[in-house]
């Protein structure tokens, strides 16, 4: 097997109540070794690890989620399993970007678009990284809902940069079991 964690890697939505903050370094140091469009290395981690940040992003996850699913039934028992501590994590890192190029204007669109490219293949680092310690995390797109988005900012203090993605990070509360891929390799390869 080429890389253990690839295949050992599974969304973790339950954490344990423990630190880990000796660990964090570790996960923004393999971010950081993605590759990065131009050299730019325009993204910035903030790490969410206080009390009154942690409640405040549980809340905001729990709103996007409730803004996702929508239907009565789905948000009554997503409540109850936010109530049970989906999602509360022991740390929080925002992944963000800085929106600069070296570019002209008329290629603005793009250089957003490679440093999104660029952080997610960063996030991806970190949480191949988090399987190597042990560690849980899960992508938590909904943080990019319109209004939620801008409270992560806020908290942050970077209104100028966009939010690429939120990663919950923590010790799994079970044992990682990684979900089975609905598309075969045949489905989803295509030669030329
Ligand atoms: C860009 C992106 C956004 C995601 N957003 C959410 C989210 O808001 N909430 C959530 O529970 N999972 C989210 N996920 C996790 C996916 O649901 C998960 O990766 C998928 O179901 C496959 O499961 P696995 O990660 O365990 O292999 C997101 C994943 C990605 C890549």
């Amino acid at each position: 097997m080429a890389c253990r964690e690839i295949y050992e890697r599974t969304s973790i939505r339950f954490y344990k109540n423990k630190p880990i903050d000796d660990k964090i370094e570790k996960l923004i140091e393999a971010a950081i070794r993605a590759p990065t469009a131009s050299g730019l290395e325009n993204w910035i981690f903030v790490v969410f690890k206080s009390e009154g940040a942690r409640k405040k992003l549980h809340e905001l996850i729990l709103r996007g989620h409730i803004e996702y699913y929508r239907e009565k039934s789905r948000v009554e028992k997503l409540k109850k399993k936010f109530e049970e501590g989906m999602f509360f994590a022991p740390c929080y890192i925002g992944v963000f970007i800085e929106r600069k190029g070296i570019l002209s204007k008329e290629y603005e669109e793009l250089e957003l678009k490679w440093a999104i490219e660029s952080a997610a293949m960063a996030i991806q680092n970190l949480m191949l990284k988090a399987v190597e310690l042990k560690l849980g995390t899960c992508y938590i797109g909904v943080a990019n809902f319109p209004g939620i988005e801008e409270e992560i900012k806020e908290m942050a203090s970077l209104k100028d940069c966009f939010l690429v993605g939120l990663i919950s990070v923590g010790y799994p509360e079970e044992k990682p079991e990684p979900r089975k891929r609905r598309k075969s390799i045949e489905e989803v390869i295509k030669w030329v």
